[in-house]
């Protein structure tokens, strides 16, 4: 698999104002950690090394500031400005020499995934066209919805519309060929004036190359659009952490785990990390490290 990852981290967060005027939507606490930690974790967990961060030119250094250049979790980041919240799909305009002829995966900073992550990874090692999601939610008019025919295949894609024809929405995580950028070229702005993801789905699922695989539902997929979203999807995060005592998204732990960083650099990082529960935690994810790796030598 030789894909990049896009992770969209731009937009207005008008609907989370005022928590968004101090800091943008996709740093916002989602319980113990900024919320753009999870759709890094997912990208990490698919086995992505090469990540491109866009966001606003206001709230790009304050990501930048956060996250480096990923090479203390053993990948690499890049950073690129999106003026103006044009649509997703220009995501891959503005990534294109970053993406530079390779396959992508794009993730919304805003969406969080919990659970097995085989469905993604299955995606990834697909070499030709594009892979979308769909999951069973009660409030289908907020998202892209997909339609599917008796044999279960998609047949229709919408975005919001007003009457839905499932009750499948399309969750902000994205694979493509690398003719995406092509694809992205030839597309016009929507009525509300964006490139639409829809639309660059669309043109996978015209030439039946669009795969459409439902997430099952013991996959939680979380929105944090709304202010009583983001409570609850912290309040869900918290349930799990304090039940199994594991974090979720906790990306030096995620990045030990996939083996982009090993013993010696996790306990390194140990030593710069402030005093509390978070250094506590990792302290305990390295000491059992330290017992369960095989010594390489
Ligand atoms: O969350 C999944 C849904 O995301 C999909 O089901 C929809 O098909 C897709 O259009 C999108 O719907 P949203 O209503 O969530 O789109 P929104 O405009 O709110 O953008 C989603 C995130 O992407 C948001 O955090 C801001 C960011 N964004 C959005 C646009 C349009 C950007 O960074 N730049 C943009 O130009």
């Amino acid at each position: 698999m030789n894909k990049k990852a896009i992770l969209l981290a731009g937009g207005a967060g008008t609907r989370l104002y005022p928590l968004t005027k101090i800091v943008c939507k996709q740093l916002l606490p989602v319980y113990d950690k900024p919320m753009i930690c999870y759709p890094l974790a997912t990208l990490m967990l698919g086995g992505l090394r090469e990540v491109l961060i866009i966001s606003t030119p206001k709230d790009l250094p304050m990501l930048e500031d956060y996250l480096g250049d990923g090479s203390q979790l053993g990948i690499r980041i890049a950073y690129a400005e999106q003026p103006k919240p044009e649509g997703i799909a220009q995501a891959f305009l503005i990534g294109a020499d970053f993406l530079a002829g390779a396959g992508a995966s794009l993730i919304l900073g805003d969406n969080i995934f919990y659970g097995k992550l085989d469905f993604y990874r299955a995606a990834l090692a697909v070499e030709q066209g594009a892979c979308v999601f769909g999951y069973q939610v009660r409030d289908p008019e907020r998202y892209g919805v997909v339609e599917f025919n008796a044999e279960g295949r998609a047949i229709s894609l919408e975005e919001k519309p007003k009457n839905p024809k499932s009750h499948h929405a399309v969750p902000g995580l994205y694979v493509y060929d690398e003719r995406v950028v092509e694809f992205c070229r030839a597309l016009r702005p929507s009525a509300r004036g964006e490139l639409e993801i829809t639309d660059l789905n669309m043109m996978y699922l015209e030439r039946g190359e669009l795969s459409v695989k439902l997430l099952s539902r013991g996959m939680a997929w979380l929105d944090t659009g709304t202010q009583t979203s983001l409570l609850e999807a912290s309040n869900y995060i918290a349930t799990i952490e304090h039940r199994q005592g594991m974090k979720i998204a906790c990306l030096e732990e995620v990045a030990f785990r996939v083996g982009s960083i090993d013993q010696a650099q996790l306990e390194a990082i140990l030593g710069r990390l402030p005093k509390g529960e978070y250094r506590e935690y990792l302290r305990v994810v390295a000491e059992e490290g330290a017992r369960t790796v095989a010594p390489t030598a």
